[in-house]
């Protein structure tokens, strides 16, 4: 089974634009040959990969395995006939498979130690104080954040794709990737976790007429950090997406961020946790809960597979 979401290769038409994006969102780059490596501070793992391509698109996603989980994974993956080669120009580690829609899967034996897959390996730092009524944790402290403040994401949490044929493709991530169903909204849209335990979705599908990338997800410390760099964001130029709001569906706290080729960069926190071994009952949602609690109106292009009509 999969344990974690490890990171994503994505190509974009121009590098520079791509990693002037993600610096502005707080990630750190490094470029090695023609790629780009972007990492959240203070954590020795890639979070996106990007190379240079005609036009964005998801170039592979990288997924993490327990080593006592990989073979059976391996075996599955045989039977279903996807196993293929790496990209060209990626260093080729574990197995590279492709799923229903032709997307490139990356999957590595990777400890959930090193993957920032859960609440022990996100750096944790002190935990907000809150005052709420006759609970005052915060005594004689102001907690607005300065103005300036540099707000930097800890982790990609997750992804959420199109797909045109969303019933194969979560049998595909379910079935043979070992994902469990967390949520669902009816043949639309179907939220993912992982088995030992995880955020509430990890890959979120929706179905579309076309394969695609949605968002990536990047958490924050607390709805100051989310509130804050979205803001920062709007500051520096960059077009707003959604936000700032709340999601009913795993609860998450949301802004989301254009990219310079429309694609959508989520800045999230307080995400629902399932751990593992809980009796967790998926539900089917009603189409009304399957955007948000409050907001903001819903924009009405933040649906669209801006891939689909490029
Ligand atoms: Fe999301």
């Amino acid at each position: 089974m999969v344990t974690h979401l490890r990171h994503v290769g994505l190509a974009v038409p121009d590098l520079e634009v791509g990693i002037q994006f993600y610096q502005d969102l707080g990630l750190e780059s490094a470029t090695s040959q023609n790629r780009a490596i972007l990492r959240c501070h203070g954590h020795d793992q890639d979070q996106i990969v990007l190379v240079e391509g005609p036009k964005r698109r998801l170039q592979y996603i990288c997924l993490g395995s327990s080593d006592e989980r990989f073979q059976a994974l391996q075996a599955r993956i045989e039977a279903e006939k996807k196993i293929v080669g790496p990209p060209a120009e990626i260093p080729g580690d574990g197995i590279w498979c492709l799923d229903p829609d032709g997307i490139c899967l990356n999957i590595v034996v990777a400890t959930p130690a090193d993957s920032l897959g859960g609440p022990e390996t996100t750096a944790p730092g002190e935990p907000p104080a809150i005052n709420t009524p006759g609970r005052f944790n915060r005594i004689g402290q102001r907690a607005a954040p300065p103005r300036g403040r540099e707000n930097r994401p800890r982790r990609l949490g997750h992804i959420l794709q199109f797909t045109p044929d969303l019933k194969k493709k979560v049998w595909f991530y379910t079935e043979v990737l070992g994902f469990l169903l967390a949520d669902r909204v009816g043949d639309a849209l179907a939220f993912l976790y992982c088995e030992g335990g995880s955020d509430h979705h990890v890959m979120a599908l929706a179905a579309s007429q076309a394969p695609g990338l949605h968002h990536l997800s990047f958490e924050l410390g607390d709805v100051d950090e989310v509130g804050q760099l979205g803001m920062q964001m709007l500051e520096k130029g960059h077009r707003d997406g959604w936000g700032f709001g709340r999601h009913v569906i795993g609860s998450n706290y949301f802004h989301y961020i254009r990219d310079p080729w429309m694609g959508l960069a989520e800045l999230y926190c307080d995400m629902d946790y399932i751990p593992a071994g809980i009796n967790w009952r998926p539900r089917d949602w009603p189409v009304e809960d399957s955007f948000y609690a409050w907001g903001p109106d819903m924009p009405d292009d933040f649906v669209t597979n801006y891939e689909e009509h490029h």
